[in-house]
């Protein structure tokens, strides 16, 4: 990435965790402008830790988050929304209980009835197939229906950077893929900038720009996402063999 690259968003040195243990250990990432920067890695690697620091859900314990270059270190979820983020959680990203066209107007909640209706029709042109589920109850959708709604929600508020969790998580690899491609892909050519977390990493790197993988709180490996896929060493640390191990062995330190 050239440095003269404008950045939505960027992370620089970024420790943070529960308690004072740093389940994230010195992360830094870029995410450019109307690119999708995808993070995969291993259960429990802290992909999820990371997203919540930067979103303000868990404390940082260093470093600093920036937002189109301002310091946004700790600025709590609901500010961020206003500036400008959204975020689908790994879990709890639609209220089960409403109707889908309830969760857009809720996700809509900082924009005049007049607005919010005009911004239903514009994510429903995005996803067209929420116009025929608009009366359902999200409990009552699929798992990509669900993930499409959580993702229409958040588009509520036309945020520049979008900050998705896994939103493949508890799909067929078939269900994955349409995910990706039907659900994320548009969002970059919208001009959104993404962050994605995918433990599904092939497909996810099918869709993004650059690829980070995480290891034991750490970033062990950050490429162009075409690079990874075309290199069969890449592709399998990529696909599996992620530990720091393997890593290491791309970096040619061990
Ligand atoms: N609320 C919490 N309190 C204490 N420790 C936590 C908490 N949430 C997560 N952790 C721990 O932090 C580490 C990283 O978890 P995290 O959820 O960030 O991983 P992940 O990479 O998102 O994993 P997954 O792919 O399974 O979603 C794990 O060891 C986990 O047990
Ligand atoms: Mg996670």
């Amino acid at each position: 990435m050239s440095s003269a690259e404008a950045l939505a968003l960027e992370v620089r040195d970024l420790v943070a965790g529960y308690g004072d243990y740093p389940v994230v250990d010195g992360v830094s990432l870029k995410v450019p402008q109307g690119k999708v920067v995808a993070v995969a890695g291993p259960n429990g690697a802290g992909k999820s830790t990371l997203l919540k620091a930067i979103l303000g859900l868990v404390r940082v314990l260093s470093g600093t988050v920036l937002l189109g270059g301002e310091d946004v270190t700790g600025v709590a979820l609901e500010k961020l929304a206003r500036l400008g983020v959204g975020y689908v959680p790994q879990l709890d990203d639609v209220f089960d209980s409403l109707k889908v066209i309830e969760n857009l107007e809720m996700g809509g909640y900082l924009c005049d009835r007049v607005e919010r209706q005009r911004r239903i029709e514009s994510v429903l042109e995005v996803f067209p197939v929420l116009r025929s589920k608009l009366h359902r109850y999200a409990e009552t959708l699929s798992g990509g229906e669900r993930k499409m709604t959580a993702i229409a929600r958040v588009l509520m508020l036309d945020p520049k950077v979008l900050v998705l969790d896994e939103p493949t998580a508890s799909l067929s690899p078939e269900m994955s893929r349409v995910v990706l491609e039907e659900q994320v892909r548009p969002l970059s050519r919208m001009g959104k900038s993404v962050l994605l977390v995918e433990q599904k990493a092939v497909a996810a790197l099918e869709v993004a720009d650059w690829a980070c993988l995480m290891v034991r709180g750490k970033v062990e490996v950050s490429a162009p996402a075409a690079e990874v896929l075309g290199d069969p060493n890449m592709r399998e640390i990529f696909l599996g063999r992620s530990t720091s191990q393997a890593a290491a062995e791309v970096a040619g330190t061990e």
